[in-house]
């Protein structure tokens, strides 16, 4: 059963590693205009309801390798990790209702740039937390 929950694990993995390029897309925001803004902050909804999925897989599979080792490990990468998946949770979910209200259609110029604002900042912190789980996941030696 293991190599079907790692296989599952690592995929979800692979899912919130495109959130890494997040913060990128975010930065050209501002030279597009208020269509392609809205074409493309749908995009990014439609990848932070797959990152959502990706979590809630990642600490299912997760958790079901802890228990097949037998003992719940307490070990600090154990818990690293959760608190990293929980604040990328948060993470995704303010990202989300951000990005819903863009998409909707009486913003005006000054709420747009309030929200691209919020996400800039958002979308970092979720880029520097993924790095830093899959670090911790893939050398839990370091902690
Ligand atoms: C954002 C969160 C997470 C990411 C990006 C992530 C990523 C990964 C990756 C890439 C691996 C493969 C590592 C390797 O084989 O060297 C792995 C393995 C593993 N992960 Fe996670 N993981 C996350 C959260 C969690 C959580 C919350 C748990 C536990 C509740 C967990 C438990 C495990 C276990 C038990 C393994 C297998 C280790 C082994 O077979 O030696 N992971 N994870």
């Amino acid at each position: 059963m293991h190599h079907i929950f790692i296989f599952f694990h690592v995929l979800s993995a692979l899912l919130l590693g495109s959130f890494i390029v997040f913060p990128f897309i975010i930065m050209r925001f501002n030279d597009l205009s208020l269509l392609e803004q809205r074409k493309v902050s749908n995009t990014l909804l439609f990848f932070v309801k797959v990152g959502e999925i990706s979590l809630i897989v990642l600490l299912f599979t997760g958790t079901a390798m802890l228990s097949e080792f037998g003992k719940m490990s307490a070990s600090l990468w154990v818990t690293t990790s959760s608190i990293l998946l929980f604040i990328i949770g948060a993470l995704l979910g303010m990202m989300h209702s951000k990005l819903k209200a863009l998409n909707s259609l009486n913003l005006d110029k000054f709420q747009i740039y309030k929200y691209y604002k919020r996400l800039r900042i958002y979308s970092w912190i979720t880029m520097l937390s993924v790095v830093l789980a899959i670090l911790v996941m893939t050398n839990p030696e370091i902690l």
